[in-house]
Formats: structure tokens, C-alpha cells, sequence
């Protein structure tokens, strides 16, 4: 360790305890703030979080209650962790809660400044969220693109098809690994109408390689959020690293939106402009009414809005797949059961239609299953108290980081039978689902911050794992028993299996 980090790593310490002194405020006369369990000077409860921070914050639940408060680093935080806390949160206190925490590597090109999802509650968001809920995905736009779909999935199942030829026999394949660059081709052909997994394309590949650095270093646990002072050193590397890539994929995505802008203007000279609009035209197209919104997106927006759209969807996408196969190979007669109803469904030699999903209740039922036990996003988006408030009997202070785990609030037992076990059939014949109507099912989250993205990823996840098991027979390696089958997680920027799932896949003749 050299020199000057020594003296930083002291003066850091020493600086933690005298803001620690300042900063820990008492709540106000007769208020109470929410239990928390004992921390260390400086740290506070880091320590309490360990590898899979979901849930070891959800197993508080059983000494302190459903309201946690934890102090990381120098950041007080509150984590919601049942269902009646959810529905109270989301019921009576979403627009306290409403803001988002910014942390240090989101800023990288003010990132934040532009990206929906971390905009503060105001013109802009609005603006942005009337777009994406209003024009780009709701239903209608995305019949439009069914074709689209179609393209992206047959091609993820003649990759692993010929991956799984290639392999050696009893070995099987990545599928997260398939899903993930279908996810991402297919949001690269809604956004730009651009195929980003052709080989071909040299800066497909470089926007794909910078889109996983985003995702990598955003998921990073970073010692400048928890200890905002220290930021500009940039200890781990993380901001650096992330000026780099949000720099790359920045530069690529406003090059790819100039060309756009030119296209159409020979489009609109010569009167051409008979193709199917993709989500860049509806940006490009927006034009506010004049009442207190936005005249037009600007390049930049524009530009980030695409980086955000390839971040919220890709992993998510491939992180729930892979899951939902996971559980599957745990459970053959559920598999079975799955396989069964796809074939009566989509019939005798044909493969499965998105016009189908609704008749495959089933299906349904197991992608509602494995976002209960596996939300990818387990604490929601993090969001922040606006003012100080009182919530359930709580002094919540302005300022207050808030973390919903909705992982642990789908392991409710006081809403759930056998809340750890894999059981698709109890979402048969129950109206509960996960549009944020239902507080103890929220892997999308729930009120006015809550995913934009439902109507498509329903459509994709359901889409993407009813052809996976309609076209291949699964199995798992040969040394691998469905008893032992590694069910770890870790956490990134989305929570995925700490050991990729490697399946066998055998073609269905049907
Ligand atoms: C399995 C797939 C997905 C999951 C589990 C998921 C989950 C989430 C969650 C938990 C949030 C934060 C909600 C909250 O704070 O209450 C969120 C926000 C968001 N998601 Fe998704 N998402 C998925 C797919 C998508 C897709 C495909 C898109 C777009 C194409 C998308 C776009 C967004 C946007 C724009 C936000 C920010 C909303 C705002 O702050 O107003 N998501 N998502």
C-alpha cells in the first residue's frame, strides 16, 4: 500500500468519526427512528450485509421488525422488508419516496442528468415517462415489432442448437449467456433497428463491450457512495473505468443517432417514409404541447435514453430466464407440466406464437414464480426521502436512503405458504401479478417510479422461455444432481446466479 493511501485511508477515519459525531442525528422529541442493529465506528453496518446483501438485510426482519435502519458507511438507510410495510410505503408515502439516490459512477458524463430512471420527480421525467408509457411501450407499438421478436429468438435458438452440436457430449451450455445477447440484439433492433450481434459490426461489438463495462462497474459495490468525501479520490478505480466505457457508448450511440437524423431528412425530401417507426423515431418525433414541457429531446437525452434502455433491459431479461430454467430443472414435473401445455397450445410441428402466451396460463405462472424468488433488481431502485416523515410509527429523516427488497418481501411468510419453495401452481386461479398492484409481489417495484418496461419484458421473458422449452428437451450436466444444483447468487447491478446455470439442450422433433 503506498504512502498517500495510508495517509488518506487515517484521515478518512479520522474525518468518519467527527462526521459520524455530527451527522448521527437523534430523531426528534417523542419520534422514534426504526431499530437497527449494533454497527462499528465508521462503518456503521457494512459488515451486516455481506455477499448477498438482499438477503442477509432480509433476515433482520426476524430480530428488528419489518423497518430496518442501517448506517452504511456514512449513508442512513432504510430498508422495507414486508409486504404490509410495502403496501404502506407505496400506498401512503410513494411521493415522499418518490427521488432517486445518485451515485458516483451514474454521474459519469452526467449520465444522471439525462437518464429516466435517476431524474428527479419533475417536467423532465414526466416528459420521458409519457414517452416510454404512452408511445414507445405499450401494447400497440409492440405488436408492431412481433416480426422482430421472432428474428431475435430464432436466432438465440440456432446459436445454443449449434453451440450445444459443438460441445463436447455431456457438457452443456451457457444459456444466460444466449439469452443475454438476444436481449441485447433485440432492444439494439426496437431502439435503432440495428442487428448489434452481427459479427460483422466492429462497433456493434465495441457498444456491446462498453455496455458490459456500464453494467459491471454500476454494479460495483463503490466506497464513494458510502463515504461521499472521498469520491474524489476514486479509490477503486471504479469512476475512471466508467468515464471510459459511458465515454465509448456515448460517442457510438450519438453517431448512430446523427445518421438517424439525416436519414429521415432525405426520407422526408423524397417522401419516403414508409418503414416501421422504432423507439429513436418516437424520440426523435417528440414535440412538446408548450405547457411547461420539454420542446424537443436534445442529442444528448436522446443518446442516454438509449444507453438506459439497453441497461434496464438486457440483464434483467437473461437473469430471469435463467433462473426460471434453473428451478424448472429442479423440478422435472413442473417442467413437464410447462412442455405439455405449450404442446397442446401451440399444436402439432408448430412452434409457439406471441399471440399465444395468454392461453398459456401455466407458462405464466412459473415466470410470476421465479420473479418472487429471484427479482432481479432486489432492492428496487434505491430511492430517497424528500423530507422528514413519519412512516409506520418512524421518524424518517430528510435525506434518508430507502432500499424496498422486494426479494424478501416475496418470501413474506405472512403472505406466502412455503415461501422458499418453487410453486407455480399457487399463481393458478389468483388474480395476484406484478403491475404494482399487488405489494407482495414486486419485482418491477410499485407507484410512480415503477418499471416503464412491464409491457415488454412480460412479452420477452414469456416469449424467450416458452420457445426455449417448446424447441429443446432440457437436461443438466452429467455430474450435476437437480439436488445439489447451485441455487447462489451474487450481486451486480442485477442479481444472477453465482454459477451459471450450463444446461443441455436437445432438440424437440416435433
Ligand atoms: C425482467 C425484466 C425487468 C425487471 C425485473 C425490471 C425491474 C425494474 C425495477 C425494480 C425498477 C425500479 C422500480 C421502482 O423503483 O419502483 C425498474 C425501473 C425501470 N425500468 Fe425496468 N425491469 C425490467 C425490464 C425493463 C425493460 C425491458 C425496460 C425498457 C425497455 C425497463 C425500463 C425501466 C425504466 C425506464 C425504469 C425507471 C422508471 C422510473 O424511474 O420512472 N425495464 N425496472
Amino acid at each position: 500500500m503506498d504512502f498517500s493511501l495510508i495517509i488518506c485511508l487515517v484521515s478518512f477515519i479520522t474525518l468518519s468519526f467527527i462526521i459520524r459525531i455530527r451527522r448521527t442525528k437523534e430523531a426528534p422529541a417523542g419520534k422514534r427512528q426504526p431499530p437497527t442493529p449494533p454497527g462499528w465506528p465508521v462503518f456503521g453496518n457494512l459488515f451486516n450485509l455481506g455477499a448477498m446483501p438482499h438477503r442477509t438485510v432480509a433476515g433482520l426482519a426476524t430480530i428488528y421488525g419489518p423497518i430496518v435502519r442501517l448506517k452504511l458507511g456514512s449513508v442512513n438507510t432504510v430498508a422495507i422488508l414486508s409486504a404490509k410495510a410495502a403496501t404502506e410505503l407505496f400506498k401512503n408515502h410513494d411521493l415522499t419516496f418518490v427521488e432517486r439516490t445518485i451515485t458516483e459512477t451514474s454521474k459519469s458524463h452526467d449520465y444522471d442528468k439525462s437518464s429516466l430512471a435517476l431524474a428527479r420527480y419533475g417536467m423532465y421525467w414526466r416528459v420521458l415517462r409519457k414517452i416510454c408509457t404512452v408511445e414507445m411501450l405499450v401494447a400497440k407499438r409492440i405488436n408492431e415489432s412481433t416480426a422482430v421478436r421472432r428474428q431475435c429468438v430464432d436466432n438465440m435458438l440456432d446459436w445454443i442448437e449449434k453451440e450445444a452440436d459443438s460441445a463436447k457430449t455431456g457438457s452443456g451450455v451457457h444459456v444466460a449467456k444466449f439469452v443475454f445477447l438476444a436481449s441485447f440484439n433485440l432492444l439494439g433492433n426496437l431502439m435503432l433497428s440495428r442487428d448489434l450481434a452481427n459479427p460483422d459490426s466492429k462497433l456493434g461489438s465495441e457498444f456491446f463491450t462498453s455496455m458490459l463495462g456500464l453494467m459491471e462497474w454500476g454494479g460495483h459495490p463503490n466506497i464513494s457512495d458510502l463515504y461521499p468525501w472521498l469520491k474524489r479520490f476514486d479509490l477503486q478505480g471504479l469512476r475512471k473505468k466508467m468515464d471510459r466505457d459511458v465515454g465509448k457508448a456515448i460517442e457510438i450511440a450519438t453517431g448512430w443517432v446523427k445518421e438517424r437524423v439525416e436519414k429521415r431528412l432525405n426520407e422526408a425530401a423524397q417522401h419516403d417514409v414508409d418503414r416501421r417507426k422504432d423507439f429513436l423515431d418516437v424520440l426523435l418525433d417528440y414535440e412538446g404541447t408548450g405547457n411547461d414541457e420539454l420542446e424537443k429531446m436534445s442529442e444528448r437525452d436522446i443518446t442516454i435514453f438509449i444507453l438506459e434502455i439497453f441497461l434496464a433491459g438486457s440483464e434483467t431479461t437473461s437473469s430471469t430466464i435463467e433462473w426460471a430454467l434453473t428451478e424448472l430443472l429442479r423440478c422435472p414435473e413442473k417442467m413437464i407440466r410447462a412442455k405439455d401445455e405449450l404442446a397442446s397450445v401451440t399444436g402439432p410441428n408448430q412452434k409457439l406464437e406471441e399471440r399465444l402466451i395468454d392461453d398459456l396460463p401455466y407458462l405464466q405462472a412459473i415466470i410470476k414464480e421465479t420473479l418472487r424468488l429471484h427479482a432481479p433488481i432486489p432492492f428496487l431502485v434505491p430511492r430517497k426521502a424528500g423530507q422528514d416523515t413519519d412512516f409506520m410509527g418512524y421518524h424518517i429523516p430528510k435525506d434518508t436512503q430507502l432500499f424496498v427488497n422486494a426479494w424478501a418481501i416475496g418470501r413474506d411468510p405472512e403472505h406466502w405458504e412455503n415461501p422458499n419453495s418453487f410453486e407455480p401452481e399457487r399463481f393458478l386461479g389468483s388474480k395476484v401479478d406484478y403491475k404494482g398492484q399487488h405489494f407482495e409481489l414486486i419485482p418491477f417495484g410499485a407507484g410512480r417510479r415503477m418499471c416503464a418496461g412491464v409491457p415488454l419484458a412480460q412479452r420477452v421473458l414469456h416469449f424467450v422461455l416458452g420457445s426455449l422449452l417448446r424447441e429443446f428437451d432440457w437436461e443438466l450436466e452429467g455430474h450435476v444432481k437437480a439436488e445439489t444444483l447451485d441455487m447462489r447468487d451474487k450481486m451486480g447491478i442485477v442479481v444472477r446466479k453465482l454459477e451459471p446455470l450450463k444446461a443441455i439442450p436437445k432438440k424437440v422433433k416435433y
